[in-house]
């Protein structure tokens, strides 16, 4: 795979992992990054944005692990993300060191107002910042990718020059942000031809294009780019990101597959070109997006395109009567193409490990030998509550056996009881990170808030929780349940997420899940944080001398 491929096809860029984990509550540990980054490069990302280096320690290590297993001779470009200074591009080359094809992505902004207010900086002064930093990342690799942040919103011409000289400094992919989700399809698409246009050495590098949801415009606006010359976009599964998200990858995907034939001939190509426009495989979105979602804790709406639960779903009977005529009277598009397969019934209570293991390599997941025992004894723990599992049983079983939050608290016991004429008490016994085993009850104005009442007794980490969704993996009154929490300490989120056919026991788990991420949020507290990245979390001082 080349860092400068030609311009007749669309370049991926994946940015999950640094932009989508700016989401609020979307933080995520360094054993889940490399676990989405190992899917990002099942489903055939060119380059995986893994983070930005400087911002923490945490983020630095995670860049440094990703680039060494994932950033092989086979697989992506990893990217490091560094304002233009010296220490961030520094930082960033280090991490990215154990990789065979590495990028350097660095940006400065050049809208009026972040050059005034922000930076406090002239236009001159920002120029010559943008070709110097540009020229300084390049002494240590040669896949340097530029951005001026809000270019959306920048002055045509002074974007130009700074283009211009970043090229010729030695970016190789000039990217052209929509910082702020301000420009509409036709705006950004113009912005785009001006920049091919306008920039004399525009030949010497790709155009990228990153943009925020705000106006819901993101996708449409890329979508507008890639007909006016941009051939890399960037972008998040399921969306995720800062504010109100980055464009969908799943979406730009798939708009390009199955509208191939009027994308074709902005590519130079004739209207009938089979050839895929992406290097994307399209049966990996499903579970990419669902393993996104059950590590950052972001729920994905229903009808969201793409990967909603409903987004496959016929309810109306005309629209059922027209499907089952002639499945294109509805449907543009298969729902086996992004991977969702019939979730056939695969596995049963006599099925050994040996067949766990094989329906677990055919869905794609290669676990470490304990990962799988852990994962076995789920599998058989649910088949003795349920005759039949089927891939998302699975698949379920295997994000939540695999995330790796880590278990400062630990969960021995939850006993709830409730009903019509009674009042919904709990007891949970806790394993504390000094090895203490605690029991506590309470009242609840239902079973899980008593469940969590019980649990706050005895974990002191002050917390409100925002957000509690239940979902069911399957169909049926035996289905696992996968339960989703958000809480928020200041101005941190923290996401929780577990499944069980018990939600009493998923939902406990989940809010452990949560609470464990806030506490070793508080023990970083001592680790540089960029200022992009909010305030870190208050921990208590009777938790704190638990630890
Ligand atoms: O939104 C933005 O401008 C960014 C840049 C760092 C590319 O994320
Ligand atoms: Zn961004």
């Amino acid at each position: 795979m080349s860092t400068q491929p030609s311009q007749d096809r669309i370049i991926i860029f994946d940015t999950t992992l640094r932009d989508g984990e700016q989401s609020p509550g979307a933080t995520l540990n360094g054993d889940e990054k490399l676990t989405i980054a190992r899917q990002l490069a099942r489903l055939g990302v060119d380059i995986i944005e893994a983070g930005f280096p400087f911002a923490s320690s945490g983020d630095f290590e995670a860049v440094q692990k990703i680039a060494q297993a994932v950033g092989t001779e086979a697989g992506p470009v990893i990217c490091g993300l560094a304002r233009a200074t010296r220490q961030d591009i520094e930082t960033a080359a280090a991490a990215l060191k154990p990789a065979v094809r590495k990028r350097i992505h660095t940006f400065i902004a050049t809208s009026d107002i972040h050059m005034e207010f922000k930076l406090r900086k002239t236009r001159q002064e920002v120029l010559a910042i943008a070709e110097e930093m540009v020229a300084y990342a390049k002494s240590f690799t040669p896949d340097v990718e530029f951005s001026p942040e809000d270019a959306g919103r920048s002055d045509p011409q002074f974007l130009y020059a700074v283009l211009e000289r970043a090229i010729a400094a030695g970016a190789t992919t000039v990217n052209i942000p929509d910082t702020v989700g301000y420009t509409t399809p036709a705006e950004f698409g113009g912005l785009i031809r001006g920049i091919k246009e306008n920039v004399p050495n525009i030949d010497q590098a790709i155009i990228s294009v990153h943009g925020h949801n705000d106006l819901g415009l993101a996708v449409a606006n890329f979508l507008e780019a890639v007909k006016n010359g941009a051939r890399q976009l960037e972008c998040t599964i399921n969306g995720i990101g800062e504010r109100a998200g980055n464009a969908a990858l799943e979406e730009l995907v798939m708009a390009l597959h199955v509208r191939r034939q009027y994308f074709n001939p902005f590519l130079g190509r004739p209207p009938e070109s089979e050839k895929p426009l992406a290097n994307i495989d399209t049966r990996q979105i499903y579970k990419t997006s669902r393993l996104v979602s059950n590590l950052t804790g972001m729920f994905v709406q229903p009808n969201k395109a793409i990967v909603g639960a409903n987004a496959f779903a016929h309810e109306s009977g005309i629209h059922q009567d027209g499907v089952l005529k002639h499945k294109l009277t509805y449907e543009i598009m298969d729902a086996q193409s992004i991977g969702l397969t019939d979730n056939q019934i695969v596995l049963g209570k006599h099925s050994g490990r040996n067949a766990f293991r094989t329906r677990l390599k055919e869905l794609g997941y290669e676990l470490l030998d304990q990962d799988l025992n852990r994962a076995f004894l789920r599998f058989k723990e649910l088949a003795d509550k349920k005759k039949e599992i089927t891939d998302w049983d699975i698949e379920a079983i295997v994000n939540d056996e695999t995330q790796q939050a880590p278990e400062h608290f630990r969960l021995e016991l939850v006993q709830v009881s409730s009903g019509n004429h009674s009042r919904p008490t709990a007891t949970v016994t806790l394993r504390t990170p000094d090895g203490q085993e605690l029991t506590d009850a309470a009242i609840g104005t239902g079973p899980i808030d008593a469940v969590y009442k019980a649990v706050n007794r005895v974990v002191d980490l002050p917390n409100q929780l925002i957000e509690f969704s239940v979902q069911s993996v399957t169909a049926g009154i035996d289905a696992i349940g996968e339960v989703t929490i958000r809480l928020k300490q200041g101005d941190r989120i923290f996401s929780g997420h577990a499944a069980n056919t018990d939600i009493v026991v998923a939902s406990t788990h989940a809010y452990l899940n949560a609470l464990n991420r806030l506490y070793d949020a508080a023990l970083e507290y001592d680790k540089p944080l960029h200022s992009q990245l909010g305030e870190p979390a208050v921990v208590t001082a009777s938790a704190a001398t638990k630890a």
